[in-house]
């Protein structure tokens, strides 16, 4: 990747003399899903695939972006920044510099060339890791002085609002703050972190890729946020300022509000209510060198998002019933917004071959879709990468 963003920048750009390097991966949620944006817990883990983002300042106002991915370039001005009426791949990076301009971080014009090996639209976060490497290029060109947290977020908020995506804060905290071989438990509320050891022994951590485009997931994204909403009105109705947000409400609270909200609404409020106590064990079981018991979670966590959030769809229904007919399956979820996208599942490593070859080969027959199987173990977040 390195090497493909060298010889296009000397193509677009000329000399490299100057040019700053950075790389943000991309995520897989382990589990806690659909918490992030209701004050929940989250316990996501950075992977292997990243974007890669070469970088120089201009001494103009110009900036000259190049996509490897897209084999396009984009030009603007620092100045006159706006969104068109298509969303483009080259918004997830403007979005980050009118953000930061938003907040008093001034930067002037850059050239750059970006790529990466993170699947696109495949819910491993390829959006998240383009803004995060953004952030950081840009607070390395600039010397903006920005913390890991506020850039996090800023990113988040560019999501938010110049790409138009209402994401909570999970993908681009996992993004900044992931670790080799651990997990990143998140409390969305307070923002505080742990780094937990993610180190299974024998046990993978396996990403498939249903290679169903996740086209749905904007609109019922936001559909979703709205729900929870509604539930938390209803319950502060009942329980008053002690809830702000579902994670101050008990299981008790919701069922005593059930006939005031639609089923659907209850059924939301119930899958996140569910979740996050199961992300607090699940941190238990790898704490305590359990896989076993972490995989019964992933299978809790995806029945709740199948019958209760729905948010699942047959594909990623059928590649979780094959992971767990193999051996050495731990357990298996669908990850990340859903409608399409990707599964992870626990699996023995010396059981591996023959899982691929199931799930491949009965996922090809009864969809017609080759399944694509990343195999990957937990990574680290965003840096400057020193290659000169
Ligand atoms: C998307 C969003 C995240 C999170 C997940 C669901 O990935 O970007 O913020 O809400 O969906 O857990």
């Amino acid at each position: 990747m390195i090497q493909q963003l060298l010889d296009r920048w000397k193509e677009e750009f000329g000399e490299v003399w100057g040019a700053k390097l950075g790389r943000a991966p991309g995520r897989v949620n382990l589990i806690g899903e659909h918490t992030d944006y209701n004050d929940g817990f989250v316990l996501p883990c950075a992977i292997e695939p990243a974007v890669w983002i070469l970088a120089r300042a201009r001494e103009d106002t110009r900036i000259c972006l190049v996509s490897l991915n897209y084999n396009e370039r984009h030009e603007s001005d620092v100045n006159d920044l706006h969104r068109g009426t298509e969303l483009s791949w080259s918004d997830y990076l403007l979005g980050v510099v009118s953000v930061f301009q938003q907040e008093g971080y001034a930067s002037g014009g850059w050239d750059a060339v970006i790529g990466g090996d993170v699947p696109l639209g495949a819910g491993l976060s390829s959006s998240a890791a383009v803004e995060v490497a953004t952030g950081t290029v840009l607070r390395e060109m600039f010397q903006l002085p920005m913390e890991d947290r506020e850039m996090a977020l800023l990113c988040q908020r560019a999501e938010n609002m110049y790409v138009g995506v209402q994401c909570g804060v999970m993908d681009q905290f996992a993004s900044t703050f992931g670790k080799v071989d651990h997990a990143l438990l998140l409390d969305c509320r307070s923002l505080e972190i742990r780094q937990v050891p993610a180190h299974l022994k024998d046990t993978e951590i396996v990403i498939c890729d249903s290679k169903v485009q996740r086209n749905l997931s904007g609109s019922e994204y936001n559909i979703r946020r709205a729900q929870c909403r509604e539930g938390v009105h209803v319950l502060r109705e009942k329980f008053g300022e002690r809830i702000c947000a579902l994670r101050d409400a008990s299981l008790d609270d919701l069922e005593m509000c059930r006939e005031r909200m639609s089923d659907p609404v209850y059924r939301r409020c119930r899958h996140v209510m569910t979740e996050n106590p199961r992300v607090l064990e699940g941190v238990r079981s790898l704490e305590s060198g359990d896989p076993a018991k972490f995989g019964r979670l992933m299978l809790e966590s995806h029945r709740s998002l199948r019958d209760d959030y729905e948010v699942s769809c047959p594909e990623l229904d059928l590649l979780v019933d094959l992971a767990i007919e193999c051996r050495g399956v731990a357990g298996s979820r669908m990850t990340g917004a859903g409608f399409g996208g990707c599964t992870v599942s626990l699996v023995e490593r010396s059981c591996l071959d023959q899982f691929c070859a199931h799930v491949i080969s009965r996922y090809a027959r009864k969809t017609g879709r080759e399944p694509e199987i990343y195999v990957t173990r937990p990574g680290s977040g965003a840096a400057i990468v020193d290659v000169f």
